[in-house]
C-alpha cells in the first residue's frame, strides 16, 4: 500500500554509492529526502542528479540529507556519475541507491505498472526526525523535478513542525506565514506578542517567526 503523511518510513539496508547504508542510520537526527529517478544514463535524470549536486550545500544548511535511487545497479550508477559532473558540472554528493532487487521501491511504492512495469517513477519522500513521512510527490519520468521547491517545501516543513503557523501560497522563507486557525486570538496574543494583521478572522497574517 501506498505510503501516506504521518506514516512512519519504512527502514531499510542497501548498497549505495557510498556504501552500505542503514537507512534510519543514516538519517540520524536530521531530515532526510529519498528520491528515485527512472534509469541511469538518461537525459532528464542527468539533469536532476546534476542539480540535486549543485544544491546539496543548501539541503546541509537546512540539516537535510538527501539519497537517490533507481533499479540500476552500482556499477552503472558509479558509471553514470562520470557522465553527470562532466555534462551537468556537478559531481554526485549524495549516496546513490542501487536497487537491482527492487527491495526500497517496493517498500516504498515507487513502480508504478501502468507507467512503467519496469522502472521506477520520481517519488520524493520528505521524512522528520521523528522518520515520518512528511511529504510525498510522484512525478512521470518525462517531467524533471523542481529540487528550488523541493527545498520551498522543507523550508516550510521546518517552520511549521517549530510553530503554529501555516505558509500560505507561492510562500518563500522569511515572507509573512499565516497562523493556524487552531489557534485563538487569546492563545496568538501569548504566542505572536508583536501581534499579527487579520485578513479575516480565519486568515492571519504575522511575520515568520525565529527570522
Ligand atoms: C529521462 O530521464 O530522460 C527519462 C527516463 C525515462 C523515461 C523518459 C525519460
Amino acid at each position: 500500500m501506498a505510503l501516506r503523511l504521518g506514516d512512519p518510513a519504512p527502514d531499510f539496508t542497501v548498497e549505495t554509492t557510498e556504501g552500505t547504508i542503514r537507512f534510519h542510520d543514516w538519517i540520524g537526527d536530521g531530515w532526510a529526502i529519498l528520491f528515485s529517478h527512472p534509469r541511469d544514463f538518461t537525459p532528464v535524470c542527468t539533469t536532476e542528479l546534476g542539480e540535486a549536486a549543485r544544491l546539496q550545500p543548501e539541503f546541509e544548511r537546512r540539516n537535510v540529507r538527501i539519497i537517490g535511487l533507481s533499479v540500476d545497479p552500482l556499477g552503472s550508477h558509479r558509471e553514470w556519475a562520470q557522465d553527470i559532473r562532466e555534462t551537468q558540472g556537478h559531481a554526485l554528493n549524495f549516496p546513490v541507491i542501487a536497487d537491482a532487487d527492487k527491495k526500497v521501491s517496493d517498500l516504498y511504492d515507487m513502480i508504478h505498472p501502468n507507467a512503467s512495469d519496469t522502472f521506477t517513477v520520481r517519488s520524493v519522500f520528505v521524512i522528520g526526525p521523528d522518520k515520518k513521512v512528511k511529504l510525498t510527490l510522484t512525478y512521470p519520468a518525462s517531467t524533471g523535478r523542481n529540487f528550488t521547491e523541493i527545498l520551498r517545501v522543507v523550508d516550510s516543513l521546518q517552520l511549521t513542525a517549530k510553530y503554529k503557523v501555516a505558509t500560505p501560497v507561492n510562500w518563500q522563507h522569511g515572507e509573512d506565514v499565516i497562523i493556524v486557525p487552531a489557534v485563538s486570538d487569546d492563545d496568538a496574543r501569548k504566542l505572536f506578542p508583536k501581534g499579527w494583521k487579520t485578513v479575516k478572522p480565519y486568515l492571519r497574517l504575522v511575520p515568520q517567526p525565529g527570522k
